[in-house]
């Protein structure tokens, strides 16, 4: 896939992120189009539930490998499920150091990405920092002679982090009468990188922000009913369905708005959407069959 067909996609099917589609797409043109980035990409995305942020990186790892988020060579953590016990923070940074090597020496465009980095154990990420540096190579401990570019890997972080003070931010421009897409990315990157480095998590204190290794801060706003109902209308016509409006109502009656007294943004976004329409489709079809 291009760069140009990645543009496509993302303007088609990524609803109400324009902030996260422009630095995503600049990012990766930069970092793809030199044949020796002077860094590896680091992009640490935020945002609350459900707003896109998993499904921007299986666009990503679509757009760099055939296998997609299949590829052996795109990494995928969960902070809580896979580094669940602080204790173990040592042990755990040394399987990190061994995995992300020998992923380097296969393909030195590999992919890793952290997900809920907020529930990572404190200091788990500063194993990253030799990977993120302005260092061309790192040494493999294994093979004394040989060394890994680190240079054109990409990272990704996830997590919630920051999400109150995004909506926040958007709220008050929306009562200035300013619109969403009236949002500038310098006001939400000020707010994440404040709020990352502070509340508790992985990147708590770490050597990985203070450092400056993250590139870009990418904040993914809220979405309000006219994203959400563009998830559901898609769900229904995956499933092969044209919904009707009172079908859209239906879905959109399990969504909850908030925070008051606007309610103008969907809690947990589009997620969970998918299941709820199946569900929809599911019960018609039964309801059809017995009359
Ligand atoms: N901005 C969006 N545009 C289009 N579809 C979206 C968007 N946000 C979410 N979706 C849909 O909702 C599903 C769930 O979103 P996703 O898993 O990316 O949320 P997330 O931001 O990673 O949430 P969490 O913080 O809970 O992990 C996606 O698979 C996608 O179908
Ligand atoms: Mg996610």
């Amino acid at each position: 896939m291009t760069i140009l067909e990645l543009d496509t996609i993302l303007h088609k099917e990524l609803y109400g992120q324009e902030i996260v589609h422009r630095i995503v797409i600049n990012a990766l043109r930069g970092h793809l189009t030199s044949s020796n980035p002077p860094k590896a990409l680091s992009m640490s995305f935020h945002g609350p539930p459900g707003t896109g942020k998993t499904y921007m990186t299986q666009m990503i790892a679509k757009f760099l490998y055939k296998k997609g988020d299949q590829s052996e060579f795109y990494h995928f953590f969960n902070g809580r499920n896979d580094f669940p016990l602080q204790e173990k923070v040592n042990d755990y940074k040394e399987e990190l150091y061994k995995i992300i090597i020998n992923s380097l020496q296969k393909c030195e465009r590999s992919m890793f990405v952290f997900d809920e980095v907020d529930k990572m154990p404190e200091g788990l990420l500063n194993v990253l920092v030799p990977f993120l540096d302005y260092n061309t190579w790192v040494k493999s401990w294994r093979h004394a002679s040989y060394s890994v570019n680190t240079r054109k890997a990409i990272y990704i972080f996830l997590s919630n982090t920051g999400s109150t003070r995004i909506i926040q931010h958007l709220l008050t421009l929306w009562e200035k009468g300013k619109l969403r897409t009236m949002a500038r990315i310098q006001d939400f990157e000020n707010l994440i990188s404040v709020g990352a480095f502070n509340e508790k998590g992985g990147f708590y204190h770490s050597d990985t922000i203070d450092s400056n290794v993250i590139d870009h801060y990418v904040p993914f706003l809220p979405l309000e009913e006219k994203h959400v109902k563009r998830c559901l209308k898609r769900a229904f016509k995956d499933r092969g369905v044209e919904p009707t409006d009172e079908m859209i109502e239906e879905g959109l009656s399990h969504v909850t708005f908030g925070p008051p007294p606007h309610n103008l943004y969907a809690y947990a976004g589009c997620k969970r959407l998918e299941q709820k329409v199946a569900a929809n489709i599911y019960a018609r079809r039964k309801e059809k069959l017995e009359f």
